[in-house]
């Protein structure tokens, strides 16, 4: 009986504290003009060639896809997956949108994919208040 509390409380400690690893490692780090640089230059050589320099998706690559790259210009609430959320911009960049062109990007670091989450965020217009468009 003795056994069986303690294991449950020696797994539990476990499992408390790699989710606190792993919440910890997915937590954003400040944003500094060095990452929003690092974002910019890695943007530029992986994500541009679709979601073009400007972040609109109006590439010629962008175009022939099926679904397109989204405008990144619009305003952050309104992004289809990532709805003003930065922990999703960083999911969707890591763990890519299924039968989408866009891959996951998991083989860049960590810093790397955060840098990149601000440096697209970066795009968007600021969110207008409540007032019906279209
Ligand atoms: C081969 C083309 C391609 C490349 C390269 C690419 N993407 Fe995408 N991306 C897409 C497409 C297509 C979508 C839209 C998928 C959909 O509508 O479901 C998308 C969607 C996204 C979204 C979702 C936005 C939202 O909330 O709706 C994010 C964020 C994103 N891409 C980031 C990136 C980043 C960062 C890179 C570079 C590391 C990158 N993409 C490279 C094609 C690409």
């Amino acid at each position: 009986m003795k056994r069986w509390l303690s294991m449950i409380v020696v797994v539990g400690l476990i499992l408390y504290s790699s989710g606190f690893v792993f919440a910890q490692a997915s937590k954003p780090p400040p944003k500094t003009p060095e990452l929003l640089n690092l974002g910019k230059k890695v943007y530029e050589q992986s994500c541009a060639s679709c979601h073009g320099p400007a972040g609109d998706g109006k590439t010629p690559l962008g175009s022939a896809l099926k679904p397109p790259p989204r405008d990144f210009n619009i305003p952050f609430n309104q992004w289809p997956h990532a709805k003003g959320d930065i922990k999703k911009v960083f999911d969707v960049t890591t763990r890519g949108i299924p039968n989408t062109a866009m891959v996951k990007w998991d083989q860049l670091s960590e810093r790397e994919r955060w840098a990149l989450t601000y440096y697209v965020v970066g795009f968007s217009t600021p969110t207008p208040p409540p007032k019906k468009k279209k």
